[in-house]
């Protein structure tokens, strides 16, 4: 299963580099689906494709080292052109759940920073209603035990990420609590009702940020959606 699922994510990341055009500012995010965009662009870079790139993580930006993507940062650029990330969950109005890999204030600031912000996954990731995966909420570390119960009152288990052990810091030194909803009636209010908690830095509800949507399937095709 896991190859199989890896062929649809290649499949899904590599078309997706199709929107990369030279000169552009490219947003690049995190997990095992930007992966294999990132290996791409490294090749048509090789190419002559002149491209800068915003990493959404340290781990994207060691992948930019290794497949040579040169690196700028917006202390030098206000806007990217094109971003390309996976996701956990997106819905049909291309709302999404993203964080399941910690990335997800990052990876919000580049999308919200992008002209395009592309999506690439494979078909499993397509939801009718996003919360069946828990929604990562990363909130910074005072109070954070306030935080979770604030939470826990949205109607789910609310759970500090990798509490069994030691907690989850993200890039951010904040932690991450894991919401396990099941159904999201209404993103958009849910979005608004956790921002109004003060102890919560970021949510990985990426409401109205996707425009396009590409899908990998295990047979290698893929599907563009707009
Ligand atoms: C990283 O923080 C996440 O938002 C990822 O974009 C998401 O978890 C998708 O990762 P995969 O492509 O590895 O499934």
């Amino acid at each position: 299963e896991t190859i199989q699922t890896d062929v649809a994510k290649k499949a899904a990341g590599e078309k997706a580099v199709e929107f990369v055009k030279p000169g552009m500012i490219v947003g690049l995010g995190t997990g095992t689906t930007a992966y294999y965009a990132i290996v791409k662009l490294g090749e048509m870079i090789k190419e002559g494709l002149d491209i800068k790139a915003i990493p959404t993580s340290a781990g994207t930006l060691q992948l930019m080292h290794q497949y040579g993507i040169p690196q700028t940062t917006f202390a030098e650029v206000e806007k990217i052109a094109v971003t390309i990330d996976g996701a956990d969950e997106v819905d049909l109005d291309f709302h999404m759940i993203k964080g399941g890999g910690g990335a997800l204030m990052r990876e919000k600031i580049v999308a919200q920073a992008s002209e395009k912000v592309v999506i690439a996954v494979g078909e499993n990731k397509l939801v009718r209603h996003l919360g069946k995966f828990p929604l990562p909420v990363e909130v910074v570390q005072f109070g954070y035990e306030q935080t979770q119960r604030l939470l826990a009152k949205l109607g789910g288990p609310a759970i500090i990420r990798g509490a069994a052990h030691a907690p989850y810091i993200t890039e951010n030194e904040n932690y991450i609590i894991d919401l396990q909803l099941n159904h999201i009636n209404n993103p958009i209010e849910l979005e608004n009702q956790l921002k109004s908690i003060a102890g919560v830095a970021t949510t990985g509800l990426f409401i109205n940020l996707a425009n396009v949507v590409v899908v990998g399937r295990e047979d290698g095709s893929t599907t563009i959606l707009h």
